[in-house]
């Protein structure tokens, strides 16, 4: 158990102010065990998620939970630095026109349902979508605690019901239902989790789930889309970010990701995709942010990287360029199927 995770005698009510509930508890019917795969339900006290297995999780004071199976392990995402710079540059609007995509993809026949995006980070794009749709429940997965505090300040807290309601021994999922009825948009959860493990979700609960520049697990998400739910990837091209690529010494983008995409999306149906591309004028901030926030980070020694964006022309011109691709997992076999 990491200090984040530590309980204190106020629980989450730590982060969320008192009676109020981090958006988790809404959520918390989709959720799984990651050890027994079982359901958790939320606490009394609404400081940790337990299974019906009797496994513990507690909830992190800034509102997230870590759903790691075994608890820390070595992997863990994206670093503190990484996760500030993502922030900062996001914040900027320099990829809002990829949000703006990712939520038109999302557009869904049904107004109710739940959103997971797999490796979300601090939740930019997750929030985006929640407010297209606001009856859309999110939850965004990463294995960084720093990008799961950053998207657990994204959800709104919910009003903690009436005393007698708990004492009623509802169940915690018709709780979880009837505040997500109280509070507006966004519903945003946060968990912890590594996309390459078997997800803490229950099969078929997603009515989409976004992938955005990050690990994609084919199965797992096979699984825990609902029976025609919506997929939604986005991919940079090969002209994404050209000019700073090759003065930076950033890592490219490799010629056969689109082909291995192909692959990960074999047993989808009904493909399409849509390039959005544009130019954004990026401060040299901007740009240190950029490099900072992706895999380029380890590549790069600070001092070399002022000096090669100092000789960039400020503000500079940037391309964006990135495919959005929209898949759906299968219908369930009609009767005559079998
Ligand atoms: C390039 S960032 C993309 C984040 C977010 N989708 C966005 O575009 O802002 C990749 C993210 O994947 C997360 N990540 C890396 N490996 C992971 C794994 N095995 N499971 C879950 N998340 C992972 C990192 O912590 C990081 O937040
Ligand atoms: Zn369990």
């Amino acid at each position: 158990m990491t200090s984040d995770t530590a309980r204190d005698p106020h629980g989450a009510a730590r982060s969320t102010g008192p009676g109020r509930l981090p958006a988790l508890a809404t959520v918390v019917d989709a959720l799984a065990c990651p050890v027994c795969g079982l359901p958790v339900e939320l606490d009394a006290d609404a400081a940790a998620l337990t299974c019906h297995g009797g496994h513990g999780f507690d909830i992190a004071k800034q509102g997230y939970v870590s759903l790691l199976r075994g608890g820390g392990n070595a992997t863990t995402g994206d670093n503190a630095e990484m996760v500030a710079a993502r922030d900062a540059l996001l914040e900027r609007g320099h990829y809002a026109r990829i949000a703006d995509a990712v939520a038109d993809a999302v557009e869904t026949a049904k107004p109710q349902g739940l959103v997971v995006d797999l490796a979300g980070g601090t939740g930019y794009y997750l929030e985006r979508v929640l407010r297209s749709h606001p009856r859309l429940r999110g939850i965004d997965v990463d294995l960084s605690k720093f990008a799961a505090r950053r998207a657990a300040r994204r959800g709104a807290p919910v009003a903690l019901p009436q005393p007698q309601t708990l004492a009623d021994n509802q169940t915690q999922t018709a709780v979880g239902a009837q505040l997500s009825t109280l509070d507006p948009a966004p519903t945003l959860a946060a968990v912890v989790a590594d996309v390459w493990q078997p997800l803490p979700l229950q099969t078929g609960v997603a009515a989409a789930i976004l992938s955005i520049f990050g690990p994609r697990n084919r199965p797992e998400i096979l699984r825990v889309l609902q029976p025609g739910g919506r997929l939604v990837v986005v991919t940079p091209t090969a002209r994404h970010l050209r000019e700073l690529i090759g003065p930076l010494g950033m890592i490219g983008v490799d010629d056969r990701k689109q082909e291995r995409l192909a692959a990960q999306l074999d047993g989808f149906v009904d493909l399409s995709s849509t390039s959005v591309e544009y130019e954004t004028s990026m401060s040299h901030a901007d740009v240190v942010n950029d490099v900072l926030m992706g895999p380029s980070a380890h590549h790069v020694d600070a001092d070399r990287l002022a000096a090669r964006v100092a000789e960039l022309p400020d503000p500079v011109a940037v391309t964006v360029s990135v495919t959005v691709t929209t898949a759906f997992a299968p219908r369930e076999p009609s009767a005559d199927q079998g």
